[in-house]
Parts: C-alpha cells; sequence; structure tokens
C-alpha cells in the first residue's frame, strides 16, 4: 500500500488557531471529530447527502466528509461549539429547546449551523426561505416541522436583537 506524507494545515476553528499534519486522503470531519475532539459533528451518510457533518467554511455551509483537510489551509471554520460565548446559549440552540425539536438529537448540529447560517444571511426568512435553507437535511426521527418551527423562532429572537440568551436561565436553573 502507497505512504502518503502528511501535510501541515493551519486552520481557525471556532476563533482557535490549530496547526494539524493531515494525509492529502483525510476529511475536514476527520480533523474536527478525531484531531480536534468537535464531536458535534456527525458522520451520518459520509457522501454529502444528509447534512449531519455540515460546518461553516469561510462563510458558507459545507458538508465536512466531502471536504479535503488539505483544501482547508487558512481557513475560518465555526462548528455548533463554536456558536455562542462560554454560558450563553445561541438563539438557535434556545429555540430548539423550546420547540422540544429534539428526538435523538443525531441530526441537530446540521440544523443548527443550517438555521445558523441562514439568520445570519436573513434575520426575516419566509417559510419558503426557511424550507430552501433546510431542504436535503435528514432527520431519521422526523422531526421536521419542529425544525422548521426553530428556525422561524431563531430568526425571530435576531431580529429582536437577541442573538445570545444565557445558559442557565435556558435550562430553567
Ligand atoms: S455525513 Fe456529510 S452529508 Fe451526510
Ligand atoms: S432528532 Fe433524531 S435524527 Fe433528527
Amino acid at each position: 500500500m502507497a505512504e502518503y506524507r502528511d501535510y501541515v494545515v493551519k486552520l481557525t476553528v471556532n476563533g482557535v488557531t490549530y496547526i494539524v499534519s493531515v494525509k492529502p486522503y483525510e476529511r475536514l470531519i476527520d480533523v474536527l471529530r478525531y484531531k480536534l475532539g468537535l464531536t458535534s459533528v456527525k458522520e451520518g451518510c459520509g457522501r454529502g447527502e444528509c447534512g449531519a457533518c455540515v460546518v461553516i467554511l469561510n462563510g458558507k455551509v459545507v458538508p465536512s466528509c466531502l471536504t479535503l483537510a488539505i483544501r482547508t489551509n487558512g481557513a475560518e471554520v465555526q462548528t455548533l461549539e463554536g456558536l455562542a460565548p462560554e454560558g450563553k446559549l445561541h438563539a438557535v440552540q434556545k429555540a430548539l429547546i423550546e420547540v422540544h425539536g429534539i428526538q435523538c438529537g443525531f441530526c441537530i448540529p446540521g440544523f443548527a449551523i443550517a438555521i445558523k447560517h441562514l439568520v445570519d444571511n436573513n434575520s426575516n426568512p419566509t417559510d419558503e426561505e426557511i424550507k430552501e435553507a433546510l431542504d436535503g437535511y435528514l432527520c431519521r426521527c422526523g422531526s421536521y416541522s419542529m425544525l422548521i418551527e426553530a428556525a422561524r423562532l431563531t430568526a425571530k429572537y435576531v431580529s429582536e436583537g437577541r442573538r445570545y440568551f444565557d445558559l442557565r436561565e435556558c435550562l430553567g436553573e
């Protein structure tokens, strides 16, 4: 079997800069989950069809299972772990709690990233725009109507200027 050399990649994830060594065939999901311990990034299909692994890469939502790590040198990446400052929840996380949109939770990081990206770019999306932004994301538990409701509520919070919420308050402590 051919031996592949290592390449050095420098990338900023959730505001922290990392230098990692990668093989040319390694994917961004491998780096995020197994080298940086960011386990919100889930592997569902592994072929760009379910949305479980999406991250925001240089301002765009991309499937990390289809992104070669070697191509992310110099990139800015955001995962669910970096959506809110310490001790806070992002509006999308609060909305997901409120609408009881979480069953097994496997798909939630992907939906949360997609909704966050949507409201960052459009704080007053129509239902059509929400459905378009979430098109192709799979929820095996079938929580689609609650996830759309969570997107509506996130947009409402963001349009009111309420982007972050106190974590303890959200948990009712
Ligand atoms: S695991 Fe990447 S899109 Fe399904
Ligand atoms: S909540 Fe289980 S896959 Fe979506």
